[in-house]
């Protein structure tokens, strides 16, 4: 359990990122999320690559970017170019996934593996002690401010058991619905990393809950 916080952009106010992604150096959050969607894997679309460049450039924190699309493997360089220092994929759109970790890792970047809702932690048994981290979606990807689904702390314990039995030094991270409610009984459950965007940035202070997240004790 590392309690680590990352606040997702797609949250931010897209017209003043700048003075966002400020607000997140300012922070002490550990990385900033980003929440890449083609509207194909899922039913919305976000922002791409010339925007992630752009954060990049101002951010002081990691970019751990998060691929809601089809085909990832064909933008690992593209990603990595953009300023990525964590590049997940989801299990559900990579028939090909050791060979895609072995990319992502080959361009220098941690690599991750994100699980849909339905998605069992056992599909990850084989891989796991390839992984750098695997992102569990605990409210179905495409859309911020969605309920938490309550299976995800069984499922958040389930996949700590398979790291230690697999001997995996991949970090739980937990992407949906996240905020100061569930925050402590997710560490306890084995999270180490927690994404929030709705919580943090319709927070009067973000910056505060940031740090709520962060000191939320077990
Ligand atoms: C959803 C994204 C999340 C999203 C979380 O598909 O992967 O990162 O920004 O938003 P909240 O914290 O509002 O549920
Ligand atoms: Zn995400």
């Amino acid at each position: 359990m590392n309690k680590l916080v990352a606040p997702s952009l797609l949250a931010a106010d897209f017209a003043n990122l700048a003075r966002d992604v400020e607000m997140i150096n300012q922070s002490e959050a550990d990385w900033l999320h980003m929440d890449i969607m083609d509207g194909v894997f899922v039913p919305n679309i976000s922002f791409g690559i010339p925007v992630m460049e752009a954060v990049h450039a101002i951010s002081k924190k990691p970019l751990d970017v998060h691929l809601m699309i089809v085909q990832p493997e064909r933008y690992i360089e593209a990603f990595k170019n953009a300023g990525a220092h964590i590049l997940n994929v989801h299990y559900e759109a990579s028939p090909h996934l050791h060979r895609t970790i072995e990319s992502i890792h080959q361009h220098g970047m941690l690599a991750g593996v994100t699980l849909n809702p339905h998605t069992p932690v056992s599909v990850l048994e084989e891989i796991l002690p390839d992984l750098d981290l695997v992102l569990i979606m605990s409210v179905n990807p495409g859309f911020g401010g969605q309920k938490f689904i309550e299976n995800s702390y069984d499922k958040v314990r389930r996949l700590k058991e398979l790291i230690l039995k697999r001997n995996s030094k991949a970090l739980i991270e937990i992407d949906g619905g996240v905020s100061d409610k569930n925050a402590a009984d997710l560490y306890a459950a084995g999270a180490d990393v927690l994404v929030a965007g709705s919580y943090v940035f319709n927070s009067p202070d973000p910056k505060k809950a940031i740090q709520l997240l962060k000191n939320e004790t077990v």
